[in-house]
């Protein structure tokens, strides 16, 4: 008889592209997504589930009978939140019902079923004015730490899972922090097995990028369809810098930590697209406008909000020695695959992306 995986978040960006992905290739479970279908996009990700054949259920996580109500599961990839650090300011409770109090729930059904555990958490977990103190130095095109710098979870060449948790990181932030902490007195207590990753910036094909979450496809978006862009932040030139991962690369990554429970088990992973794939937004416009062959207006607001950051970049490091995955597509790969994927939807995604 077949194991079966519950994705949570299922009809959302990642958990849609994961359901995709992992039930061509997991031969021995069957995939279930729930989701309480209130993103935009949700119900086109939904009509995709539907053409592989994967079973969605509306439900929502903060309700822990919609989850009793699946059963017994196997295995849960947690992938359903309100991810937007301004969303979060906005509706706090809202927030941590779906982004804790969810994760509570999911974790109380994987004590109940002995389900492995896998989280999705974020970069946005580590304090915002230790990461802002990092020295930097502005370049003609982007903002960039010293190559010298290098400090207790840092360096040059991107932030480590060692760096220092104290200080405020935003509410979304505060969030899934304590839903790992969570999760590990959980693993601990009831001998589950499972792991945490600190994604930086997801990107890539069925994302439905807005202004507040999901940059670079919203990026990519306003360019295909012409409508203008704003520098938002650190005096509105667009230096700020971030680093993107391709959600191909993600779905290897959680592909394999499932085949290698035992190795990932209780591990806490630091993951992005690292260096090689950092980008500043005004070097993102150039690419994308390559790319795409558009060029839109681009305005400036100078004045930054609320827990931005100036730079981020994942050091991968750690997970490559440990499993051997790293990135394997480019920043060209993730702006050329989501430039397709709308060329080849162009009318149906235009109510959701224009
Ligand atoms: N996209 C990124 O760049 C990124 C980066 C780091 C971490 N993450 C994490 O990855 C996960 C997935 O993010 P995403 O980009 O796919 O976001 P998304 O908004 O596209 O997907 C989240 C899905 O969860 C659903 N959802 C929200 N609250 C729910 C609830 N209470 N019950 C049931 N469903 C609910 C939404 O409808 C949505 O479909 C999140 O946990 C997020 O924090 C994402």
């Amino acid at each position: 008889m077949k194991k079966n995986l519950l994705i949570t978040g299922g009809a959302g960006f990642v958990g849609s592209n994961l359901a995709v992905f992992l039930n061509g290739r997991l031969a021995d479970y069957r995939v279930v997504c729930l989701d309480n279908m209130q993103r935009r996009g949700t119900q086109l990700n939904a009509a995709r589930l539907k053409d592989h054949g994967i079973r969605l259920i509306k439900g929502d996580i903060t309700n822990s009978k919609h989850l009793a109500r699946l059963g017994r599961v196997d295995l849960i990839v947690d992938c359903a939140a309100e991810p937007s650090v301004l969303a979060a300011h906005q509706e706090p409770r809202k927030a941590i019902q779906s982004n804790l109090i969810g994760t509570l729930n999911c974790l109380e059904f994987a004590r109940r079923s002995q389900a492995d555990f896998v989280f999705l958490s974020t970069s946005r977990v580590y304090p915002v004015a230790a990461l802002e103190e990092i020295p930097w130095e502005e370049l003609p095109t982007r903002y960039d730490w010293k190559k010298d710098a290098s400090g207790t979870g840092y360096s040059y060449e991107g932030i480590t899972r060692q760096f220092p948790l104290s200080g405020v990181r935003s509410l979304y932030g505060a969030t899934k922090l304590c839903s790992e902490h969570l999760i590990t007195e959980y693993l601990d207590m009831y001998k589950l097995r499972g792991v945490i990753n600190r994604f930086g910036i997801i990107a890539g094909p069925w994302q439905w990028g807005k202004e507040d979450q999901g940059v670079v496809g919203f990026w990519v978006a306003r360019h295909k369809y012409k409508n203008p862009l704003s520098y938002i932040g650190y005096g509105g030139t667009g230096k700020q810098v971030r680093d993107a991962l391709h959600i191909d690369d993600v779905c290897e990554l959680v592909l394999l930590e499932i085949g290698q429970m035992e190795r990932v088990d209780r591990q806490l992973f630091n993951v992005g697209g690292g260096r090689k794939n950092s980008f500043s937004l005004c070097e993102l416009t150039g690419q994308v406008s390559t790319i795409t062959k558009s060029v839109i207006p681009l305005a400036s607001v100078a004045e930054t909000r609320p827990h931005d950051l100036r730079i981020y970049i994942a050091d991968n490091s750690f997970i490559t020695k440990q499993t051997g995955w790293a990135p394997r597509r480019s920043l060209e790969n993730i702006l050329s695959d989501t430039s397709q994927w709308i060329d080849g939807h162009f009318q149906k995604l235009a109510p959701f992306l224009s």
